[in-house]
């Protein structure tokens, strides 16, 4: 990838500025001034040293049109400075003030139906509007003009998950720019024609003014899918416009100080391609809410893969996660007991160091009043605020130790993410509906897991050609370069596994001939050795209709299978469809999994969807070259702490690779020291033996070592209870 910007990192305001940065974000504009004290007195008890500040502010430092005051700010950093809590200080762009708004309706978005996006919420805003972007720019400067000399503001945070609520915008000034977007990337009218399938439905355009945005176009209508798929990549490109506007404008005044904005990765949403953010900010930071349920861990640790990767090789940072519930979704589970201090541990486990939180002190009015914070509503005596402490002293303890700037050792195996493949499969004309590629990629690593080794997850438009494997599950969407580079790391001795939707179309959602998988022009099939006809998909709606096939391995297929028609023939049948119901749908025979020689390496196919169970099972058949070797066993009753407390704990080797447990390693520079992290991923207590190393941190282990976190001492065998993590330090 070329053209980055180099890497640099928020100082704090310690002696040598380095440390783990702990903090949230911080709105005081919502507080009456005294408790600003307080909060720098409740935020030192917790070892705070930093804040994001001013991220909805706009209304206060701009309360009427071209009025400037930066009073309440200033005083506010300060004193957060004096305190030695350093400010990463937001262009406080994300929310504009109702003036503006009032005054200037014409920035407001408009949703596919035409109807104007109502001012109240937040981004109601057109990232297109000339007359938004001359607003925010001109506030950026200010805020640059007013803060580049200001020692306690060490990082600058742009707007606010760019694309929450303004990623589709389908107003007149968005569908001029969409217009010139399209000129700027296919340079004729005839490519376009020709890209967009527009020989289909009278669609023909005779020039760029008559390209149209895919607005609503009646009934249940189906969008012309090239055409939402490229303005899915217009709404990307233009709030990543912005952001570099808005960056710009800022660094000109005010160079030298580390930009970022908070990204939006967890495995429920994929809101931008941040594979093309990535290189456009000095520090990679991201948002992550937790799911409930048993793969909450898991769902942690996939997400957080990614972010490792976009972060490449660098640290990044925890923008916010929240201490316990959310406020944001139908129902909103509260954390347990321990899963504070563990996701925040475990993020620094996938190589985060900063820990940030939304928010500081929760909310008694507004849209978040009932969303967890750093203090809660109970205030400090809490059992919230007491493990806001105790991570503060986990951070303190793990700065300490050296553990910042260490650098997450990779795997060999890596899951290769889409954003583009993300957006296609959410298309409604494809075969099925039900199709979702994160949820795919997600599935994957935790059968991975569950099989006992950990994966990276990586951007499919990184270079991961040092891999030894690469999985592609769902990867709809590949170009013929794609493709070209999947066969030449295959010739050089990779594995690759793709499955049953991976490839059915090409970057223009074109879909190729010659039978499944027709992207790379015939080069796929080849390397899979399969060549399929059609697609047989199961649902509830086929009334009296098998729902699930068996395979002869003893899997399942409950969704989708290709109708392979034809096998190279050197490929090796894994396992086929059999049975009454393979019978029925007349697959019985034909092969579900193949195996194929491609040059030094091996192509693997899969050609229908498994759970996550069967793929382990798979994953541990069919990959010689990953690490693991066992496969997770049944889980316990993950709501009953009590019975699993009395669970005797599994015993398992700490040098292994053990599906109760992920593990992962960061290394110092010259490798001369590194951090072992370990994480129960099991609902039973796991005892791990052989431990290496002196204990940093061994939250909820019961071990033969002192008790105390900070306790360095060596131990050979220690007891992880749910919920658990231990850190451990190995000098070479
Ligand atoms: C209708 C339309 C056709 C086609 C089919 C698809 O019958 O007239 O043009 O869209 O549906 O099932
Ligand atoms: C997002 C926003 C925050 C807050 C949290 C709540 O991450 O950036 O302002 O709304 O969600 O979970």
């Amino acid at each position: 990838m070329t053209g980055r910007r180099a890497f640099r990192w928020p100082s704090l305001l310690t002696a040598d500025g380095r440390g783990i940065a702990f903090g949230g974000d911080y709105n005081p504009d919502q507080w009456p001034d005294e408790v600003v004290a307080e909060d720098i007195r409740l935020m030192r008890e917790a070892r705070v040293n930093t804040v994001a500040l001013a991220i909805f502010s706009w209304d206060r430092i701009e309360p009427r049109e071209g009025e400037f005051t930066f009073d309440w700010l200033d005083s506010v950093i300060d004193r957060l400075g004096r305190a030695g809590i350093a400010v990463d200080l937001a262009s406080a762009t994300a929310s504009a003030p109702m003036w503006l708004y009032e005054n200037h309706p014409e920035v407001l978005p408009v949703d596919k139906y035409g109807h104007v996006v109502n001012a109240g919420s937040r981004q109601s805003w057109r990232p297109t509007s000339p007359v938004f972007k001359r607003f925010a720019l001109r506030l950026c400067r200010r805020l640059a003009e007013h803060y580049k000399d200001n020692p306690y503001v060490t990082a600058w945070h742009m707007g606010n998950e760019y694309g929450w609520n303004n990623r589709y915008d389908y107003s007149d000034t968005a569908l001029e720019a969409f217009r010139a977007w399209c000129e700027a990337k296919y340079g004729t009218i005839d490519a376009l024609n020709e890209a967009w399938g527009t020989a289909f439905w009278s669609q023909h355009v005779n020039s760029f003014q008559e390209v149209m945005l895919p607005r609503h176009m009646g009934g249940d209508s189906m969008v012309n899918p090239p055409q939402q798929l490229d303005f899915e990549r217009f709404g990307n490109d233009m709030l990543l416009d912005f952001y570099k506007a808005e960056r710009d404008a800022i660094e000109e005044i005010c160079p030298g100080k580390p930009f970022t904005t908070n990204f939006m990765v967890s495995t429920d949403q994929c809101c931008m391609d941040y594979a093309q953010w990535a290189p456009e900010v000095d520090f990679v930071s991201n948002d992550h809410y937790f799911h409930e349920g048993e793969s909450h861990l898991d769902e942690l640790a996939c997400s957080d893969a990614l972010v490792a990767s976009l972060a490449a090789d660098h640290p990044w940072y925890v923008m916010e996660h929240s201490t316990s519930a959310v406020q944001w979704k139908p129902l909103n589970s509260r954390k347990r007991n321990g899963e504070l201090l563990r996701d925040s541990l475990a993020h620094v486990a996938i190589g985060a160091d900063a820990i940030n939180f939304f928010q500081w002190r929760q909310s008694t009015s507004g849209a978040e009043a009932f969303h967890s914070a750093m203090v809660p509503h109970a205030g400090a005596d809490s059992k919230v605020f007491r493990g806001v402490c105790e991570l503060g002293k986990a951070l303190e303890t793990l700065s300490r130790a050296g553990v910042q700037g260490t650098t997450l050792r990779r795997r060999g195996t890596a899951v290769l993410f889409s954003a583009e493949s993300e957006w296609a499969t959410r298309s409604e004309t494809l075969p099925s509906m039900r199709l979702d590629h994160w949820h795919a990629v997600r599935d994957w690593y935790r059968a991975l897991l569950d099989a006992g080794t950990r994966a990276d997850v990586v951007p499919l438009a990184h270079d991961w050609t040092g891999y030894d494997t690469v999985i592609l599950p769902n990867v709809l969407a590949l170009s013929d370069e794609d493709v070209r580079r999947l066969d030449g790391f295959a010739r050089a001795g990779g594995t690759v596994a793709i499955d049953y939707a991976t490839g059915i179309i090409d970057e223009r959602f074109h879909a190729g001939l010659g039978g499944y998988p027709g992207a790379g022009e015939g080069l796929l099939r080849g390397m899979i050795g399969v060549r399929g006809e059609e697609f047989n998909i199961l649902g509830a709606q086929a009334e009296g209709e098998p729902g699930e096939i068996a395979l002869s391995n003893g899997m399942r297929t409950r969704l989708w299978q290709t109708d392979v028609t034809a096998v190279a023939p050197d490929t090796t049948v894994v396992a086929t469809y059999e049975g009454d119901a393979a019978e029925d749908w007349e697959l019985a025979g034909t092969p579900a999994v193949t195996r194929h020689p491609w040059g030094a390496g091996e192509a693997i196919y899969v050609g229908c969807d498994l759970d996550r169970h069967d793929i382990a099972r798979l994953a541990r058949t069919l990959f010689t070259k990953v690490d693991g070797v066992c496969v997770m066993p049944a889980t316990g009753d993950a709501d009953d702490d009590a019975d699993a407390a009395e669970t005797p704990a599994a015993v398992v080797p700490a040098d292994g690779d053990d599906p109760r447990v992920l593990h992962t390693v960061r290394d110092n520079e010259d490798r001369t020291v590194r951090f072992d992290f370990y994480l129960n991923r099991s609902a039973c207590p796991v005892t791990l033996t052989g431990v290496d190393g002196e204990t940093i941190i061994a939250h909820r282990c019961a071990a033969p070592v002192a008790d105390a976190p900070a306790a360095p001492a060596h131990c050979a065998t220690v007891t992880l209870a749910r919920n658990a993590i231990l850190v451990t330090r190995t000098v070479r």
